[in-house]
C-alpha cells in the first residue's frame, strides 16, 4: 500500500466472474490508479480468482456487503473514490426464481446505497462518475429476428432481470434528479475462465469432466449471444474512460448460438480435449423441465459502442471456447473449491427432475 495515486476507483463484485477480469485489467494497466475491490464473497465470489494480482501495491480488497448502508457510507467517506464501476449483484436467473428477495436486496437496495454514497462524492468532485454494469435481459425476449438496441423498451421477464431493470432505472433517475454523472452498459451472455459452474458453459464443462448428465432446458432451441469475458472487460475499460455521461451502451458478441448447437459443439471439443471417443459427451445430454418464463432469444446490436468508441470483440467463439475449456481443465482444484458447500445443497434441490 502507500504511494501516490492519481485516482482511486471502486470496483464492486470484483471477486466474481466478470469483476475479477475487470479488476485484473485495471490493476495491471493503470498503475497510477488505486483500485479497490469491494465484495461480500457470497457463493459466487472467490478471492482465488485474483491470486496473481493480490500483492500489487495499487490493489486493495475490502470485504463488505453493499446492502449495508452504514458500512457503504463509511467506506465512501474514508476513501473518496473518483469513480465506481458497479458489478456486485446476484447474477443467476434460476436462483432468482427460487429466491427473488435476495435479488431485490443486493441488486436494487445495494445499488441505491451505492448511488446515495456516490452523490456525496459527486458534490465534492466534478469528475466523479458512476458506471453500472447491466444486462441485455432487461429488454425481455426477442422472436426469431431483430436485435436489442439502446432504445429497446424495458420488458424484464425474470426476477433477476426485473431487479437489474430496476437498478438501471435508479441509476438513470439519480442522473436526471440529482445530476449524478453515470454510464450504463447492457451486455449479452459472457463466458470464459472463472465463471461459476452454475451457468450453462462452465456447468456443462464441469459435468462432462465428471461424466454427469447435461441438463438442457426444454427443447433447447433458445438463443443467446455469447461474448468472451476479456472482451467485455475491454469494453468496460473503454466505457469507463471514454463513455459519455448519461449514456447507455449495448455490448454483445455478434455471436448468436442456439443452446443445443452450442452444447453439441462443446461436446465435440471436449471429446477431443479429453481424448474420449467421438460422441461420448453428447450421450450425456438430457432434456429436462424448462426454466419458467424462459426468454426465447437475446441478440444485441452493438453498433453504438463500435461506432462511437471503436470497440469490437477480438476473440472468435471457437478460440474463446477452446481457451475456456483449457482453463477449466487446468483448474480443477478451483472447480472443487467453488462447488463445495452451499452450491451442492442448491443443486441437489434444483435437479430433482
Ligand atoms: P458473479 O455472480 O460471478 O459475481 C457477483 C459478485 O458480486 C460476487 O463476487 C459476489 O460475491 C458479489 N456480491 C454479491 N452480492 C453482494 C453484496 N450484497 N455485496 C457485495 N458483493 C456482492 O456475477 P458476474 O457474472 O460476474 O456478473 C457481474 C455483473 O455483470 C452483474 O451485475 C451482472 O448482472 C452483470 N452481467 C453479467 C453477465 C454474464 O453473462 N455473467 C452479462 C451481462 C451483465
Ligand atoms: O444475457 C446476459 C445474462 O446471461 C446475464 O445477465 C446473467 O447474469 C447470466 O447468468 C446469463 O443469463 P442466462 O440465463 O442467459 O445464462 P445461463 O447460463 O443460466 O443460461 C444460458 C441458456 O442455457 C439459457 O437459455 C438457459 C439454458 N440452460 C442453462 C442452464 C444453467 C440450460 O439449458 N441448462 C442449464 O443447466
Amino acid at each position: 500500500m502507500g504511494g501516490h495515486f492519481q485516482k482511486s476507483i471502486l470496483i464492486t463484485g470484483g471477486a466474481g466472474f466478470i469483476g475479477s477480469h475487470v479488476v485484473r485489467r485495471f490493476v495491471s494497466k493503470y498503475k497510477e490508479y488505486r483500485v479497490f475491490n469491494l465484495d461480500a464473497l457470497t457463493y459466487a465470489g472467490n478471492l482465488e480468482n485474483l491470486n496473481d494480482i493480490e500483492h500489487e501495491s495499487n490493489y486493495t480488497f475490502i470485504k463488505g456487503d453493499i446492502t449495508d448502508t452504514e458500512f457503504i457510507n463509511i467506506t465512501f467517506d474514508q476513501n473518496k473514490f473518483d469513480g465506481v464501476i458497479h458489478l456486485a449483484a446476484e447474477s443467476h436467473v434460476d436462483r432468482s426464481i427460487t429466491d427473488p428477495l435476495s435479488f431485490v436486496k443486493t441488486n436494487v437496495l445495494g445499488t441505491v446505497n451505492l448511488l446515495n454514497a456516490s452523490l456525496k462524492l459527486a458534490k465534492q468532485n466534478p469528475n466523479f462518475k458512476f458506471y453500472h454494469i447491466s444486462t441485455d435481459e432487461v429488454y425481455g425476449a426477442l422472436g426469431e429476428t431483430g436485435l436489442f438496441s439502446e432504445n429497446s423498451p424495458y420488458s424484464p421477464n425474470s426476477p433477476y432481470s426485473a431487479s437489474k431493470a430496476s437498478s438501471d432505472h435508479f441509476v438513470r433517475a439519480y442522473g436526471e434528479t440529482y445530476g449524478l454523472p453515470y454510464m450504463i452498459s447492457n451486455c449479452s451472455n459472457n463466458y470464459g475462465p472463472n465463471q461459476f459452474p452454475e451457468k450453462l458453459i462452465p456447468l456443462f464443462i464441469n459435468n462432462i469432466i465428471r461424466d454427469k448428465p447435461l441438463p438442457v432446458y426444454g427443447h433447447g432451441n433458445y438463443t443467446r449471444d455469447w461474448l468472451y469475458v476479456i472482451d467485455h472487460a475491454m469494453a468496460i475499460d473503454l466505457v469507463y474512460h471514454e463513455g459519455k455521461a448519461g449514456e447507455t451502451y449495448n455490448i454483445g458478441g455478434f455471436n448468436e448460438r442456439k443452446n443445443i448447437d452450442l452444447v453439441e459443439l462443446l461436446c465435440k471439443v471436449m471429446d477431443k480435449k479429453l481424448d474420449r471417443a467421438n460422441g461420448s459427451s453428447e450421450k450425456l445430454i438430457t432434456f429436462v423441465k424448462d426454466r419458467p418464463g424462459h426468454d426465447l432469444r437475446y441478440a444485441i446490436d452493438a453498433s453504438k459502442i463500435k461506432n462511437e468508441l471503436g470497440w469490437e470483440p477480438t476473440v472468435t467463439f471457437e478460440q474463446g471456447l477452446g481457451q475456456t475449456i483449457d482453463w477449466y481443465l487446468a483448474n480443477q482444484e478451483w472447480l472443487d473449491h467453488v462447488t463445495s458447500g452451499d452450491y451442492r445443497e442448491y443443486y441437489k434441490k434444483q435437479y430433482q427432475h
